[in-house]
């Protein structure tokens, strides 16, 4: 049987460090409709905030921009979440994601943002055009 969708938000923000906190708050309650546990919701703040973090500082290079969030509820207890940035793009995803890998020269990131999300996340997926932006397709699946 096809899953059904029960829920859908879309939201833009400005690309500045406080709205880190802005979206994951927001994510958290919006996916609070299916109760997930504390964990869960622990997860999937924790990537949330390390694709917006990425987003203020690679995409945007602290200069600000706009990011969007969308997420979808499905009656099987998953969550689709889809993070946009239209800042300066990814060269290599195949290597932007491996452990440790960062083009930030002040030594203070340690690249571990991707290997984070995929490893709290169900699915995880990421498109990039260079000079165009990034989207990142997530997929959370909450326990019965
Ligand atoms: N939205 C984005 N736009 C452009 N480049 C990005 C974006 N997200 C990630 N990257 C690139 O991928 C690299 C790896 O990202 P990742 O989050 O794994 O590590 P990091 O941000 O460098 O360090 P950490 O997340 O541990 O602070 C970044 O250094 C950056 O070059
Ligand atoms: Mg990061």
């Amino acid at each position: 049987m096809k899953r059904k969708e029960i829920n859908r938000m879309k939201l833009e923000f400005d690309a500045i460090s406080q709205n880190e906190a802005f979206a994951r708050q927001t994510l958290s309650v919006f996916a609070a409709g299916i109760d997930p546990t504390v964990e869960e919701i622990s997860d999937l703040r924790v990537v949330v905030s390390e694709a917006v973090t990425n987003a203020v500082v690679h995409a945007y290079k602290n200069q600000g921009g706009k990011i969007t969030m969308t997420a979808v509820l499905y009656d099987d207890r998953s969550m689709k979440v889809k993070i946009r940035d239209t800042g300066c793009g990814i060269a290599s995803i195949e290597e932007s994601m491996q452990p440790l890998f960062t083009t930030d020269p002040s030594g203070e990131r340690g690249g571990m943002g991707f290997p984070i999300m995929q490893a709290m996340s169900h699915a995880f997926k990421v498109k990039s055009t260079l000079g165009k932006g990034t989207t990142l397709y997530i997929t959370f699946k909450f326990s019965e």
